[in-house]
C-alpha cells in the first residue's frame, strides 16, 4: 500500500509541527460524537492541506410528508398505489426551507467559504476544503486513522457547530463516519472449497440437469425461478442499474466470456451497457492490466454485471462506478482519496430526472461504523428514490449475525452483541439474503477453513439481523414479532427486538459460475444473490409495463402484504455467526432468508392484480 504509507509519513510530519490543543470557538457547541470503531487506531494528525470534500446535509423541509407519499404509492391497498412521484415533486418536498438555506450559507460565507456545490434539491451543500479550514469551521481536529488491514481514513470523532445551526444541519461528512462499504462476496476459486456432506441432488429431472451444486449458472436460475422462456417486451423503457465503489468497474471482456459460455446470444450485452463513472470513478473497463489483476480489482463489479445480465438480458443495464470526490488529483501530500463515495452516488442519481427502476448494491458495512445521523440521512435518500418508483436492493451480508470474536458494541462498553449492517437495515430498501442447494434451497453456508497459503477463511453464512438505529417499520411488525416470540428468549440482549429486521428476500448465492481476469471459477456471496434478484425484478417490471402497469417501486409494503406469496419459503439453515448458530430459517418470514426465493410467474401474477 504505497499511497497509504506516504499518507502516514506526511501525517506524522505535520503532527510534529502542529500538535496544538483544540480551541473551543465562541458560540459553538458539540453537534456530534461517535466512537472510533474497533480495529481502527489513530496514527497521527492529518496534514493541514489534505483536501476534504465536505458534504453538509441541511434539514429537509417535509420529509415526513414524503414518507407518507412513499407509503401510499407503495401500498397495494391504497388508491394511489403505483402513482409514483416525479423528480420535481420529490425535490420540492425535501428541499430545505429558505431560512435553513440562508443561515447555513451565511455561516459558510462568514468563514470565507465560496464555490459551493448543491444537490438537486439543495439539501446537500458540498465544497472541497483543506483540513485546516474544516477544522476551524467545525471546531475540531482531524487525524489519520488506520484499520488493521492497512486502510487509512482522515476523520474526527467529534465536531461542533454554532448553536443556532444545530437544528438546521442534520449531518456533515466526512467527519465521524468510518463506513467503508465493502463488497459482500467471498474468495474467487477454481473449485468450490466445500460441499455439504448432507447434500442430495434434486429429483426433478430438469433441475438436476441444469443445476450443478459446484457451479451454479444462469441456466439453473432460469429453471429454478421459472424465468425460462420469458422474453422482455419493453426493453426500451425498463432498466436495471447497479453500483460499484472502491475503484471497481465491470470488465467487459470478462462479461463477454461469461455470457458467451453461460447465456449464449446475450454476449453482446457485455459491450452495450453504459458505464457511468461519477466523481472521478474508474473508467478502464478493458482487460485488467497485470497490476490491476494483482490487486484483484473488479471482482465485485464482474459478479454484479454477470449475475444481472445472465438473467435479465436484453433488459438494458446501467453501471455506476463512483470514485471519492470530484475531482481527486493526487499530490505530494494527498495521495489517497479517503472521502465518502456513498453520498456522492446518491446525490448524483437523485439529480437525474430518469433513473433505472431497479438498482442493485452489494456493498455494506457494520452499522456501528456509521454515525446514526448520517445513516438516517442516507436512508432517507433511498426513500426519495422509492417514492419515484425505484426498487432499491441491498445485500444482507455474508457473515450471519456477525464475524466470530468481533461481536461487541462500539459505544465504549464492549457489550457482546450481534452486529447488523448498513444500509441492509434501512427500512426503505429491500435486503436480499443468500441460499444454496436446490431441492430444497437452504441458507447459504460454508464452514471456515485454512486455505493453501495458511490463511483462515471466515465462515460464509448469509447475513441477517435487526438494526440498532431503525425501528421495525409497520409493514413487517407482525412477522417480526411472531419470529421474536418463537425465539422464546434465545439471544435476548444480543439484538434489538424493536429494530428493522432483514433480509426481506433471498436468492441463490453460493458457488456462482463466474469469469474474472479471463479465468473461469466460482464465487459466493449475498453480492451474487442481490444482482440476481435485481435482474428477476427487472423482468417483473418489464411484464408490468407490457400490461400498462407502473413498475414495482419500493417493494416492501407490497411484499409483506401480498407479494410474499410469490416466493418459496426457505426453512432450513441459519445466519451462523458470532460463534453461535444464529437466527434459524423457519416457516414463514425469518431474518435469514426473508420470505424466500422467487417464483417468477407467481410474482408477475400477484404484481398485476
Ligand atoms: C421440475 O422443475 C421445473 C422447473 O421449475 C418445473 O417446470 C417442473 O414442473 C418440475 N417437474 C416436476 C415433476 O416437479
Ligand atoms: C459441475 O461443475 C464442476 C465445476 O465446474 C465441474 O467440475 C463438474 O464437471 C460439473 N458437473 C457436472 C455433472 O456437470
Ligand atoms: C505495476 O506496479 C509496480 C509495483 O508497484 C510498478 O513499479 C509498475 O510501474 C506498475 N506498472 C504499471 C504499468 O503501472
Ligand atoms: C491475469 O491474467 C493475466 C493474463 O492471462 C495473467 O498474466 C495474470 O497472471 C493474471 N493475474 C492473476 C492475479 O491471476
Ligand atoms: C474495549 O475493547 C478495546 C479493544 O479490544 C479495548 O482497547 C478497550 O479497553 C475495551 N474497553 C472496555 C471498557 O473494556
Ligand atoms: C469462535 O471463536 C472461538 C474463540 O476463538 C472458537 O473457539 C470457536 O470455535 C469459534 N466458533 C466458530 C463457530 O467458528
Ligand atoms: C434451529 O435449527 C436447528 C436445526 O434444525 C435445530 O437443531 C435448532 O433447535 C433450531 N433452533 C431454534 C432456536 O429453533
Amino acid at each position: 500500500m504505497y499511497g497509504a504509507t506516504l499518507l502516514l509519513s506526511v501525517a506524522i510530519a505535520a503532527q510534529a509541527v502542529l500538535g496544538s490543543p483544540v480551541q473551543k470557538r465562541a458560540g459553538y457547541s458539540v453537534k456530534e460524537t461517535h466512537f472510533v470503531p474497533q480495529k481502527w487506531s489513530k496514527i497521527g494528525k492529518a496534514a493541514e492541506d489534505f483536501a476534504i470534500h465536505l458534504n453538509i446535509g441541511l434539514k429537509q423541509s417535509s420529509f415526513d410528508e414524503l414518507e407518507r407519499h412513499l407509503y401510499e404509492v407503495s401500498d397495494p391497498d391504497h388508491g394511489r398505489y403505483g402513482q409514483h412521484l416525479s423528480y420535481e415533486e420529490v425535490n420540492d418536498l425535501i428541499k430545505p426551507t429558505d431560512k435553513t438555506s440562508s443561515l447555513v450559507q451565511d455561516w459558510l460565507r462568514a468563514n470565507g467559504i465560496e464555490d459551493l456545490g448543491f444537490s438537486a434539491a439543495k439539501d446537500w451543500i458540498s465544497v472541497t476544503l483543506p483540513v485546516s479550514v474544516v477544522e476551524r469551521l467545525l471546531d475540531t481536529e482531524y487525524h489519520v486513522y488506520e484499520h488493521e488491514d492497512g486502510d487509512q481514513l482522515v476523520r474526527t470523532p467529534e465536531w461542533s457547530l454554532p448553536a443556532h445551526l444545530h437544528e438546521h444541519i442534520d449531518s456533515i461528512q466526512p467527519t465521524t463516519s468510518f463506513m467503508r462499504a465493502t463488497g459482500q462476496k467471498t474468495e474467487f476459486l477454481q473449485f468450490p472449497p466445500w460441499i455439504s456432506p448432507g447434500y442430495t441432488p434434486p429429483s426433478n429431472a430438469t433441475i438436476s440437469k441444469v443445476c450443478n451444486i459446484s457451479s451454479v449458472t444462469p441456466e439453473c436460475f432460469m429453471n429454478l425461478y421459472s424465468t425460462k422462456g420469458y422474453k422482455p417486451k419493453v426493453p426500451g423503457l425498463n432498466k436495471v442499474g447497479f453500483n460499484n465503489f472502491l475503484g471497481e468497474i465491470p470488465i467487459r471482456p470478462d462479461a463477454y466470456q461469461f455470457l458467451k459460455k453461460y447465456h449464449p446470444g446475450a454476449e453482446d450485452a457485455a459491450y452495450k451497457f453504459p458505464q457511468i463513472s461519477i466523481a472521478d470513478g474508474p473508467a478502464q473497463d478493458g482487460p485488467l492490466t497485470y497490476n490491476q489483476s494483482l490487486e484483484r480489482t473488479s471482482m465485485e463489479a464482474n459478479l454484479d454485471v454477470q449475475a444481472i445480465a445472465g438473467i435479465s438480458d436484453p433488459t438494458p443495464i446501467i453501471s455506476y462506478s463512483t470514485g471519492g470526490s470530484p475531482p481527486f488529483i493526487p499530490d505530494t501530500s494527498t495521495t489517497e482519496n479517503t472521502n465518502e463515495p456513498y453520498l456522492v452516488w446518491l446525490n448524483y442519481v437523485l439529480g437525474q430526472p430518469i433513473v433505472p427502476q431497479v438498482i442493485s448494491t452489494s456493498y455494506a458495512d457494520d452499522e456501528q461504523t456509521v454515525p446514526k445521523a448520517y445513516a438516517e440521512r442516507v436512508c432517507k435518500q433511498f426513500a426519495q428514490l422509492g417514492a419515484r418508483g425505484v426498487s432499491i436492493l441491498f445485500a444482507s451480508g455474508d457473515r450471519g449475525v456477525g464475524i466470530n470474536n468481533t461481536c461487541i458494541s462500539n459505544d465504549g462498553k464492549n457489550t457482546t452483541m450481534f452486529v447488523p449492517l448498513f444500509p441492509s437495515g434501512c427500512p426503505y430498501v429491500t435486503t436480499v439474503g443468500a441460499t444454496h442447494q436446490f431441492e430444497p434451497e437452504v441458507v447459504a453456508f460454508r464452514p471456515g477453513y485454512f486455505d493453501a497459503d495458511g490463511n483462515y477463511r471466515e465462515i460464509y453464512s448469509s447475513g441477517g439481523g435487526f438494526s440498532n438505529y431503525f425501528s421495525t417499520p409497520d409493514y413487517q411488525t407482525k412477522v417480526v414479532q411472531d419470529y421474536v416470540k418463537n425465539l422464546d428468549g434465545l439471544y435476548d440482549g444480543l439484538y434489538n427486538k424493536g429494530g428493522r429486521a432483514y433480509p426481506d428476500l433471498s436468492a441463490q448465492g453460493q458457488y456462482f459460475a463466474y469469469v474474472w481476469n479471463g479465468t473461469e471459477g466460482v464465487i459466493s456471496g449475498t453480492s451474487a444473490s442481490t444482482p440476481l434478484m435485481s435482474g428477476i425484478l427487472a423482468l417483473v417490471n418489464d411484464d408490468l409495463y407490457a400490461h400498462g402497469k407502473p413498475p414495482l417501486g419500493f417493494l416492501n409494503p407490497w411484499l409483506y402484504k401480498k407479494g410474499y406469496k410469490g416466493f418459496t419459503d426457505i426453512t432450513s439453515g441459519s445466519a451462523a455467526g458470532c460463534g453461535v448458530e444464529g437466527f434459524n430459517a423457519t416457516e414463514g418470514w425469518d431474518p435469514v432468508t426473508g420470505f424466500g426465493t422467487p417464483i417468477f410467474p407467481l410474482i408477475t401474477e400477484l404484481a398485476k392484480k
